[in-house]
C-alpha cells in the first residue's frame, strides 16, 4: 500500500485538508482499518467538535495519528522498550499503543486520562495527510486525533461514502472527506496499553484487531493481559457497540437454521424479511422470507467486508439480521469481538 506516488491533484487536495486541520476544522480520511474523523490533536476546540459531530461522551479518549517520522517522545512522557519493539514490528499499521501522555499534550485528547493513544497508519493518503499537517506546525510535530468517522456506537465506515452517509447534517464545506478506496483491514486497530509498566502492570490488550495477541506475544515475549478495572477506558470495549440499526443476532448454525426453518411461520408472518449470513450455501436457498448471504471463511476477508455488509443489510429493510457464529479460535478473536458487541446491543439486560 505504501510507495505509490500520489497525483498532483491529490497533493493539492491533501495540502488543503492539512490547512483545514490547522485551522481547527475536521477532515475525514482513509486509513487501512476504517475511516477516521480527524482534528488537530493539540487543539481542544477541534477535539470538542469531533465529540460533538460523533455524539460521543467527552470522557472517551481519541487516538492520535502520527506520520512514520514523528518523534514519539513529543507525545509520550516515556517510551518503554516494549513500545519501541511493537512500533518496529507493526508500524506503520493497525496497532495503537497507549502510553503515558506528555504533559504539554492537551488532556482533552485522552478524555482527561493521563495516557495518550498513538497510531501510525499505513494508508498512503493518511500518511501524506499527516506529513502535510506536520509541515504546518512550527516544531514539525503534528498529530491528528481521530476516532472512527461514525456516530457514537454505530458501525465504523470502511468507504468514503459511508462517512458521507453518517454525517448528513454536515455539508461538504463543513466536513471535508478524503477518498481513499475501501479500507483493507476493515475493523479498528488492535489497542495495547503500555501506560502502566512503571506501576508493574504489564501490557494489556484493550481491543483485539488485525495484529493478534500471538503476534504481540512473539515480539514482547509475553501475551498481553486482559483489561482489569483500572485499565484505561476504551469506548470500543463497551459491551454494546459497533451496532447496525437492524436487530442482529449471533447464532451457532444449528440455532440459526432452527430459527429460519423451524419457525418459518413466525419468521414470515410477524417478523418481515430476515437476512441470514452463513459460511456455506444454505441447504434450501429459497425459504420463506429469508435472504441468504454466504460470507468469507477467511477471518481477514470477513473482517474487511463486515462493516460494508452490515451497512448494506441495514438498508434493505430487514426485520432481523442473523449471523452464523464464526469459530471461537484466536484467528477470529477480533471479528468475534466486534460482532459480539453488535449483537449485545440488541440483548435487553
Ligand atoms: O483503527 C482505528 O483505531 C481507527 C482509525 C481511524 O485509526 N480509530 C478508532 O477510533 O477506532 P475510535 O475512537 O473509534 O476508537 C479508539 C479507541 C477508543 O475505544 C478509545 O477509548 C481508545 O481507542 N483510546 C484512545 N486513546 C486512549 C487512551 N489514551 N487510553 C485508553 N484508550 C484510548
Ligand atoms: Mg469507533
Amino acid at each position: 500500500m505504501t510507495g505509490t506516488p500520489l497525483s498532483s491533484d491529490t497533493g493539492a487536495m491533501l495540502r488543503l485538508a492539512a490547512q483545514r486541520l490547522a485551522a481547527g476544522e475536521l477532515v475525514a480520511f482513509p486509513t487501512e482499518t476504517v475511516y477516521g474523523l480527524g482534528g488537530d490533536a493539540e487543539n481542544p476546540a477541534a477535539i470538542a467538535s469531533i465529540y460533538a459531530a460523533k455524539g460521543r461522551p467527552a470522557n472517551h479518549p481519541v487516538i492520535v495519528h502520527v506520520a512514520p517520522e514523528a518523534d514519539i517522545t513529543y507525545w509520550a512522557e516515556s517510551v518503554p522498550p516494549q513500545a519501541r519493539a511493537l512500533m518496529q514490528a507493526f508500524w506503520p499499521g493497525p496497532l495503537t499503543l497507549i502510553l503515558p501522555r506528555a504533559r504539554h499534550i492537551p488532556a482533552a485528547v485522552s478524555g482527561g486520562q493521563s495516557s495518550v493513544g498513538l497510531r501510525c497508519p499505513s494508508h498512503p493518503i493518511a500518511q501524506a495527510l499527516l506529513r502535510e499537517f506536520a509541515l504546518l506546525k512550527p516544531n514539525g510535530q503534528g498529530g491528528v486525533a481521530a476516532p472512527s468517522a461514525n456516530k457514537f456506537g454505530q458501525v465504523s465506515p470502511t468507504h468514503a461514502s459511508h462517512v458521507r452517509a453518517e454525517f448528513p447534517e454536515l455539508s461538504d464545506a463543513e466536513l471535508m472527506i478524503l477518498e481513499g478506496g475501501p479500507a483493507q483491514v476493515g475493523i479498528e486497530s488492535t489497542i495495547v496499553d503500555l501506560s502502566r509498566l512503571d506501576s508493574g502492570i504489564g501490557p494489556v490488550l484493550l481491543r483485539p484487531g488485525h495484529v493478534t495477541s500471538a503476534q504481540i506475544a512473539a515480539v514482547l515475549g509475553v501475551e498481553p493481559g486482559r483489561p482489569d478495572v483500572a485499565a484505561p477506558q476504551v469506548s470500543g470495549s463497551l459491551k454494546a457497540h459497533y451496532a447496525p440499526h437492524t436487530p442482529l443476532s449471533l447464532l451457532p448454525l444449528e440455532e440459526l437454521l432452527l430459527t429460519v426453518f423451524g419457525d418459518v411461520t413466525h419468521v414470515s408472518s410477524s417478523a418481515g424479511r430476515v437476512a441470514a449470513v452463513v459460511f456455506n450455501e444454505p441447504p434450501c436457498p429459497a425459504s420463506g422470507n429469508v435472504d441468504w448471504h454466504v460470507c468469507a471463511s477467511d477471518p481477514d476477508v470477513y473482517a474487511r467486508d463486515l462493516y460494508a455488509l452490515l451497512r448494506h443489510l441495514d438498508q434493505q429493510g430487514y426485520s432481523r439480521i442473523l449471523l452464523e457464529q464464526p469459530p471461537r479460535t484466536p484467528a477470529w478473536q477480533a471479528v468475534n469481538d466486534r460482532i459480539g458487541r453488535a449483537a449485545a446491543a440488541f440483548i435487553s439486560s
